[in-house]
């Protein structure tokens, strides 16, 4: 076991941890450094297609005042309106720092920056570049910037597997694997920041890649950080209908802002039959939708008809898109691509204030494994990768704000003990992880998906349960595959729970057995010194 110590842990290279990194290097001289779990670039972010909100000065149509109307509607009344006017005031200038650092947006033939359309917004307000590929573009231009900053060290295919949590339940560092030698490493800090993505990977169909174990928020609640509404789940209506190692690609929800329509197989429209918004209502409402239509009449998707979109509009906004489709013997320009909903997005994770605090000292949480109370119930479309940046920058100027120490090594009892765990060799038990990975996600898909009851919940939590039991492992485990059931378990658990103790629907979450929305919004929250659901009144 390798003893270290660093002034600043970044847990994840999404694009929430990648700006932390830049933002802290440009206001600190303290060395940062990055764990990641996979390559540098690979991560949800990579993936984000249909773009980022602005709202720019010069679009006369906007102002911060609509945008957080939209964001609040969207929320269903869990969405903090001072938390959503702070995120929508900073955004432009979010926006000029991203072009500043390399982010190309594509512009019209006028050189003004392009805006488009997605569900549930009122006006045109987000910017995308390389027509679809938004997060490649942004996840490119700050992962080369931090390679070459000098104060930045890198861990690449290396998984923090916990946290150092001392007598006064103050963060003091983090244990972490490294995948490629199997050896653990120590590494005391003043600070470390959580900024691994998001969860998806709990759902047997989700737009999110491998990666989404949704491990930050896991470590954060097993060290007794308060984690909040981890009943809401964002299930996108539009993902293709195809799997491709364990993930089903995007088709952005701008395709629709575009022009395309949903259809049922035998070419019936269907989304206005749910709201007057029809294919462009909050995504809650399209998933439920189309969802039903499946259920209801036995099919396997539906249909985004594309022929309304004039074929240089298709092949400029979507190249993308279009490109993945033709991978799975689909022609897009054709205009018909089967789709159906997959898990897409977290809106519970850490509690945490718009700079990213936690409820410990000494850690701080940034990105999809937040939850600032930006999204509410469900999240705006292409509101995360602001909510992103807009964090990331907040909490880099706060840690540099702070007079942190970095705490000297191993004289805490209960950080002893923990190291203690990860020093035995008890591996008699060898079971099929993988196997129960696809039980977990299976059981997840099935019973706390887009549509859930009393019953369905709790026969998920049977099978967590049992799985724990049959698992069986607290603490070290033995190679990755371990560690992300481990977290997927943990996460499974907190959502499942939490799900049962909502006796409503709102937002993401919708209970077939209460059906109707309680006039008084609440927020839950689940620590484990009370390992049930807490809910507190707005
Ligand atoms: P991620 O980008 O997911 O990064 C997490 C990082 O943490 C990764 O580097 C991962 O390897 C690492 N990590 C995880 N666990 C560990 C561990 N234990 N140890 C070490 N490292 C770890 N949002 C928008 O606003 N606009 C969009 O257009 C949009 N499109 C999307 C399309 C798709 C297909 C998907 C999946 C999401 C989309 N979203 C979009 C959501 C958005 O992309 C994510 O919410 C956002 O990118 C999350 O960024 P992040 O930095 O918090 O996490
Ligand atoms: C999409 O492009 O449809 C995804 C946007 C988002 O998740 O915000």
């Amino acid at each position: 076991m390798k003893f270290t110590q660093k002034p600043f842990i970044i847990i994840g290279s999404g694009i929430a941890g990648l700006y932390t990194a830049i933002k802290l290097s440009e206001k600190s001289d303290k060395e940062i450094l990055i764990i990641t779990k996979s390559d540098l670039r690979e991560s949800n972010s990579r993936y984000a297609q249909g773009g980022i909100v602005g709202v720019l000065p010069e679009n006369l149509e906007d102002s911060v005042e609509l945008h957080v109307k939209d964001t609040l509607d969207a929320g269903a009344g869990l969405s903090d309106p001072d938390v959503a006017k702070f995120i929508s005031e900073k955004s432009s200038d979010a926006v000029k720092d991203l072009i500043f650092y390399g982010v190309d947006f594509d512009k019209q033939p006028d050189e003004k920056i392009e805006l488009t359309l997605e569900g549930a917004h009122s006006v045109n307000r987000i910017l995308h570049s390389g027509g679809d590929a938004t997060g490649r573009s942004i996840e490119i231009a700050l992962s080369n910037l931090v390679e070459n900053k000098p104060g930045i060290r890198i861990y690449k295919k290396t998984i923090a597997v916990d946290l150092l949590i001392d007598s006064e339940n103050r963060c003091k560092g983090v244990i972490v694997f490294d995948k490629t030698t199997g050896e653990y490493e120590v590494i005391f800090s003043s600070a470390v920041i959580i900024a691994t993505g998001g969860a998806g990977q709990v759902y047997s169909r989700t737009t999110n890649p491998r990666i989404a174990t949704g491990d930050g928020i896991a470590l954060a609640y097993r060290a007794g950080a308060t984690v909040q509404n981890m009943e809401f789940i964002q299930f996108h209506p539009t993902a293709l209908n195809f799997e491709e190692n364990g993930s089903r690609f995007l088709i952005s929800e701008s395709v629709r802002g575009e022009g395309a329509i949903l259809k049922t197989p035998d070419g019936e429209q269907f989304a206005c039959k749910y709201d007057e918004r029809g294919d462009l209502a909050p995504r809650d409402i399209v998933t439920r939708a189309i969802f039903f239509e499946m259920k209801e009449n036995g099919y396997d998707h539906v249909i985004l008809d594309t022929s309304k979109i004039p074929e240089e509009k298709l092949k400029a906004r979507f190249p993308n898109i279009i490109k993945a489709c033709e991978e799975n013997g689909i022609d897009m320009l054709k205009g018909s691509i089967p789709v159906s909903p997959a898990a897409h997005y977290i809106m519970g994770g850490i509690k945490t204030s718009v700079r990213g605090e936690t409820s410990l000292t000494g850690l701080y949480a940034v990105g999809e494994a937040a939850c600032t109370s930006f999204h509410g119930a469900n999240r705006l479309a292409s509101n995360s990768l602001l909510e992103c940046v807009v964090v990331a920058n907040e909490l880099a100027q706060l840690l540099t704000e702070k007079e942190l120490l970095i705490p000297s090594q191993n004289n805490d009892c209960k950080i002893n003990c923990l190291i203690s765990e990860y020093e035995k060799n008890y591996f008699d038990y060898q079971p099929d992880v993988l196997e129960f990975v696809e039980k977990i996600r299976e059981t997840m898909w099935e019973n706390a998906g887009i549509i859930r009851h009393d019953a369905g919940l709790r026969e998920a939590l049977k099978t967590i349960t049992e799985l724990k039991l049959e698992f069986d492992r607290q603490y070290k485990c033995r190679n990755a595959n371990e560690y992300d059931f481990r977290n997927l378990l943990a996460i499974s658990e907190l959502i499942t729970k939490s799900a049962i103790s909502r006796k409503e629907s709102r937002g993401g979450h919708f209970r077939e057995d209460f059906p109707e929305t309680s006039l008084k919004a609440f927020n839950s929250f689940i620590s484990k010194e009370l390992n049930c659901g807490m809910f507190l009144c707005l």
